[in-house]
């Protein structure tokens, strides 16, 4: 049985019928377990907790349960939480890819769910590519790429002060002290005053953000040609239109600094609400003229 059927199996034992509002809303983080509260649900704070406790007793490695009562809101991406069962810590050592990663999940955004993406952006690396990471959260795409790849360099960027320091721990932690160079700030400032014309590859992996500053990922780039992952939010439509839609946006909006696609390629990474997915789309960009 796999861990999903595991949840939902203890699920509905533990909650009979109401278990499938919540099943497929359970995220392992190391030894964390996460449960995503519905913004509508019947379930009661105390069924939350006979489920935390049943997870604890039934999912091998499974020290802590967590609530989380609200999305991810602000700059830095957080949530808010309510202890359901087990050690009332929230930090903890979540593992990916041969790589470990120091995280508390009060104060740092962490999701296993971009876990085939850092994988597929560090296979997309080429031996001796010097890489931006604009919003690099605690280092999973940074690492994950130094350790995988075989980059000259990754400037790996964050504003989160608390996020920045995890990321230092776990540029200690995965021995990559060589190739990552963690940077603490606003990424355009950081870009502006440190890494103009040194990349080969920007990764912008924050919705909110990865449009506008497109002209600092530009500036980033060592030019005239480079890669940029531009990763937006898009509304789903029934056929797959959303897609080619991501590319057109992008596109315009290189256009629109005096720069164009050579290449671009799209796909979802995940679903983010109602209609609504996360799309990134790795934009091959080239200076006009
Ligand atoms: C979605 S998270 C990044 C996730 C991370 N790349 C990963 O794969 O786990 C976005 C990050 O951008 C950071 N951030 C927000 N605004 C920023 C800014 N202006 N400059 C740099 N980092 C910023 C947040 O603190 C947060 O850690």
């Amino acid at each position: 049985m796999t861990r999903g059927m595991i949840v939902k199996s203890i699920a509905r034992e533990v909650l009979g019928d109401k278990g499938a509002e919540v099943w497929s809303r359970l995220e392992l983080i190391g030894d964390i377990a996460v449960i995503k509260k519905p913004i509508k649900t019947s379930l009661t704070l105390e069924d939350f907790r006979v489920l935390g406790e049943a997870l604890i007793r039934r999912i091998p490695g499974v020290k802590s349960v967590w609530l989380a009562v609200s999305p991810v809101t602000g700059p830095y991406k957080t949530r808010s939480y309510t202890h359901l069962a087990g050690e009332e810590r929230t930090w903890t050592i979540y593992r990916e890819h041969g790589c470990s990663f120091k995280v508390d999940i009060t104060r740092v955004f962490v999701t296993p769910r971009l876990g085939y993406e850092h994988l597929r952006v560090a296979n997309l690396v080429g031996y001796g590519e010097v890489v931006v990471n604009m919003f690099a959260g605690v280092g999973v795409f940074s690492i994950v790429i130094a350790r995988v790849s075989k980059p000259r360099a990754v400037h790996s960027i964050d504003i989160n002060v608390d996020a920045y320091n995890l990321m230092v721990e776990n540029i200690k932690l995965n021995n990559v002290e060589d190739i990552v160079i963690p940077h603490l700030g606003d990424a355009a400032k950081v870009v502006e005053e440190r890494l103009v014309g040194v990349a080969d590859r920007v990764l912008m992996p924050l919705p909110d953000l990865a449009l506008d500053y497109a002209p600092h990922a530009l500036k980033a780039l060592k030019g005239p040609r480079g890669f940029i992952h531009f990763y937006i939010h898009m509304d789903m439509d029934k056929g797959r239109g959303f897609l080619g839609r991501a590319i057109e946006i992008v596109g315009s909006r290189v256009e629109s600094l005096g720069w164009r696609l050579f290449k671009a390629d799209s796909r979802v990474v995940r679903k983010v609400g109602p209609g609504l997915a996360q799309v990134v789309v790795d934009a091959g960009v080239e200076e006009n003229g």
